[in-house]
């Protein structure tokens, strides 16, 4: 029988579990082994090889080490692969050592060590590049400045659309068009694969912390990479060496997440509209960034690059720091906390914390609040920022008044 051609819906929720039913399981299997027995010493040396310079198990070999290859993590790879219409995938212990991995992996594969970075950046990101701890040297450049930023010894474009924290949206065509034949990687984080696909849009490589959307539960750090089979080849090697392959437990409950993934998505999109638009008509609130609207769609590629804005917003308050800081602390429904994607609804202040290691001239205003929106009724997510906003108004109220007062 000729395999069916799926809907992204359905691949969510069977990719990587075609040989459940042969393997006589619906769940799927957990793999926690660290080592792996060995059939003899010259098919476990060759195993070693292949697995160690990057490759995939072979036939009557072994997976020897779960440094170098863990069957419930390729499970996930493999179906992260399909949503992002991949080759393949490589998965790693955190975002940000999938960032690492990339870095290190590219740049040994061209022999030369610049990078050019578009900006807004999550800061953890921007740190990494910023820092040269690495060895590699950047340049942090907007958009429109690829093209001049691009040099012959460039290894990598790396960009984040929407980018945190502004939600700021990139032409990833427009970039990848402007690097020429050096390889573009867009941080898919904020979008997810139900949003976009970068790799459809020329991008080499499609990268997540999987912490967030991709897990959705706020109980799961990981981090993936979706990208061709030479590239996943270097990605592999270097996890291998390097140690940061990602947890089986993780990727289990990453792989079971998937298939509700455009479920949640679609749902968290929806509830992000209208506390959006419910934040436009706040006084307090002085800029609203949400990429589902026009003003902060100027290039028009919600429904063009993302198939939705996204269930993220960021919001600039009237009063400044202090109003900012003090909205953070007056919520009830809304958890005060770092991190996005999850079921529940979280706030945080990026120029104080995500975002704090970034160079002032490139930090976030301090004015700047960012929300991820979860599954709660949006009525009720009002109902919390109304009256945190209104505690918050009313002390900067008292506070102005006893300053005039003397
Ligand atoms: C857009 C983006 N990329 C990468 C990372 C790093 O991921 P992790 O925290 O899983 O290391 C984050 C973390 O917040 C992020 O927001």
């Amino acid at each position: 029988m000729a395999p069916m051609t799926l809907h992204p819906d359905s691949i969510a929720v069977h990719a990587g579990r075609e040989d459940l039913a042969d393997l006589g399981v619906h769940a799927l299997p957990l793999d926690l082994s660290s080592t792996n027995p060995l059939p003899d010493l010259e098919l476990g040396g060759m195993s070693y090889e292949v697995l160690a310079t990057g490759g995939h198990p072979f036939e009557g070999g072994s997976n020897v080490y779960a440094r170098l290859w863990n069957p419930t993590v390729a499970r996930f790879e493999e179906a992260l692969a399909r949503l992002e219409h991949a080759e393949e995938a490589v998965a790693f212990s955190s975002g940000m050592a999938a960032m690492t991995a990339v870095l290190l992996g590219v740049t040994h594969e061209s022999g030369t060590r610049h990078i050019v970075a578009v900006r807004p950046l999550y800061g953890g990101t921007d740190h990494l590049l910023a820092s040269g701890l690495l060895g590699v040297e950047t340049t942090f450049c907007s958009p429109a400045d690829v093209a001049a930023a691009v040099r012959d010894d460039t290894a990598l474009v790396v960009l984040e659309t929407p980018a945190n924290p502004t939600l700021e949206l990139v032409d990833v065509r427009a970039v990848v068009a402007a690097a020429g034949s050096v390889p573009v990687l867009v941080d898919n984080t904020f979008a997810t694969p139900v949003l976009q696909q970068p790799l459809d849009l020329g991008a080499a490589l499609s990268l997540h912390s999987a912490t967030k959307y991709l897990g959705g539960h706020g109980d799961v750090v990981g981090g993936v990479v979706a990208c061709d089979a030479k590239l996943a080849a270097a990605l592999r090697r270097t996890r291998a060496i390097t140690g940061a392959i990602m947890h089986p437990l993780a990727a289990y409950l990453l792989h079971r997440g998937l298939a509700t993934l455009p479920v949640r998505v679609r749902a968290q999109q929806e509830g992000a509209r209208v506390v959006a638009e419910w934040l436009t008509t706040r006084p307090e609130v002085s800029r609203v960034h949400f990429p589902g609207f026009a003003a902060c769609d100027p290039y028009g590629l919600v429904g063009r690059q993302q198939a939705g804005p996204g269930a993220m917003i960021a919001i600039e308050l009237a009063g400044g720091f202090e109003a900012a800081a003090a909205l953070t602390g007056a919520v009830q429904l809304f958890t005060h906390a770092v991190s996005l994607g999850s079921v529940d609804s979280l706030i945080q202040h990026p120029a104080a914390l995500t975002h704090r290691p970034v160079a002032s001239d490139a930090k976030p205003s301090d004015a700047l609040v960012r929300l991820s929106i979860g599954l709660e009724d949006p009525q009720d997510l009002i109902a919390d920022l109304a009256q945190a906003l209104s505690t918050t108004a009313a002390r900067e109220a008292a506070a102005a008044a006893a300053a005039v007062r003397g």
